[in-house]
């Protein structure tokens, strides 16, 4: 089939790409490139069924895009990322995660898309929960602006099904980990231990390595979108898509600083203001409506991310 994939030159949008087009369709990416490289489309380009558009997804074009292109399905995943970006500024995150989820359905609507894959937050969407880890069913409690757009999309999913019948599937990612993860700014703890640790640059964990976080690779996040975009795959549905395992910060900077050969001594700094002390995911909902499951323990993971990063440096 015909899949628009947007912010595709990012880390998971790329990856997405990749996994898609192995599968045989022919895959759209959209991207402003505004933190997305077109490096992480090379393998796609390749392929000869792939093709490019720079735009902002909030932009009108995006309506005469899908006019054009006429896909069957569209993989959402453009958007800012930063959490305490969204806390900052608040309107630019609404602007570019609330509108341009608008933007898309709208154009979704008038040009016949069957569906929609959405990208939503399974670590900050439930707030703090009481169980973990936690499941679909527990309530949605924002604590950011940023999880608040995210919760915030999936309510215009279901207008647009109601309303249009657009189909739609939200995937709720844990703390996803892999190659062609941004090791700058302040997104990626598996990349920015990985890159300083590989450049023999000192590593810094705010609090005391207690908290933990559920790390997912991005080849099986890749996967949950391609099971996601056949036709009648958990419609109408979120699905949270983690391992359900917990690692705490210090044991995870003990495997980087491992596979990396670098020394596990990080600088303990002080806590950050607004971080969850723990959250793990309750995939199961997704093993049984996609066949989904997890494919890559975290030791593997990480062995294979550092690998990667070796070659970039
Ligand atoms: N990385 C994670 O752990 C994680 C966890 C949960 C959810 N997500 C979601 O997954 C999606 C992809 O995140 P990622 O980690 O690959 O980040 P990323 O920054 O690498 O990818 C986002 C891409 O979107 C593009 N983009 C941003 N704003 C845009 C706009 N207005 N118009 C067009 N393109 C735009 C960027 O250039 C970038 O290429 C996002 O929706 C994010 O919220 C990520």
């Amino acid at each position: 089939m015909r899949i628009l994939v947007t912010g595709a030159a990012g880390f998971i949008g790329s990856n997405v790409c990749d996994v898609l087009l192995g599968d045989g369709h022919e895959v759209v990416g959209l991207d402003d490139l505004s933190r997305g490289k077109l490096e992480n489309l090379a393998d796609a380009r390749a392929t000869g069924r792939f093709s490019f558009e720079q735009f902002d997804v909030t932009d009108p074009r995006l309506g005469e895009l899908v006019a054009r292109v006429r896909p069957e399905a569209i993989c959402h995943l453009a958007a800012q990322i930063d959490v305490r970006v969204s806390v900052t500024d608040p309107l630019l995150d609404a602007r570019l995660n609330v509108l341009g989820t608008i933007n898309l359905l709208e154009a979704s609507r008038s040009n016949g898309v069957r569906k929609v894959v959405f990208t939503s937050s399974g670590g900050s969407i439930y707030g703090t929960p009481t169980e973990l880890p936690v499941d679909e069913q527990a309530p949605v409690r924002p604590e950011s602006q940023y999880a608040a757009g995210k919760a915030a999309g999936e309510l215009y999913l279901n207008v647009y099904a109601a309303l249009y019948g657009v189909a739609w599937t939200s995937l709720a990612l844990a703390n996803v980990y892999g190659p062609r993860q941004d090791p700058h700014g302040e997104a990626g703890v598996v990349a920015i231990f990985g890159t300083r640790l590989l450049q023999g640059k000192p590593t810094k964990i705010f609090g005391d390595g207690t908290s933990t976080r559920d790390y997912v690779h991005v080849a099986d996040v890749a996967d949950a979108f391609r099971r996601a975009v056949q036709p009648g795959a958990a419609d109408g549905m979120r699905l949270n898509i983690g391992t359900g395992r917990q690692t705490d910060v210090r044991t995870l900077h003990t495997l980087i600083a491992r596979t990396a050969s670098g020394p596990d001594e990080p600088e303990m700094a002080e806590p950050r203001a607004g971080e969850l002390q723990a959250i793990a995911l309750d995939a199961g909902a997704a093993e049984r409506e996609l066949g989904w499951s997890v494919q890559w323990q975290i030791e593997d993971g990480l062995a294979q991310t550092v690998d990667w990063l070796r070659t970039k440096l």
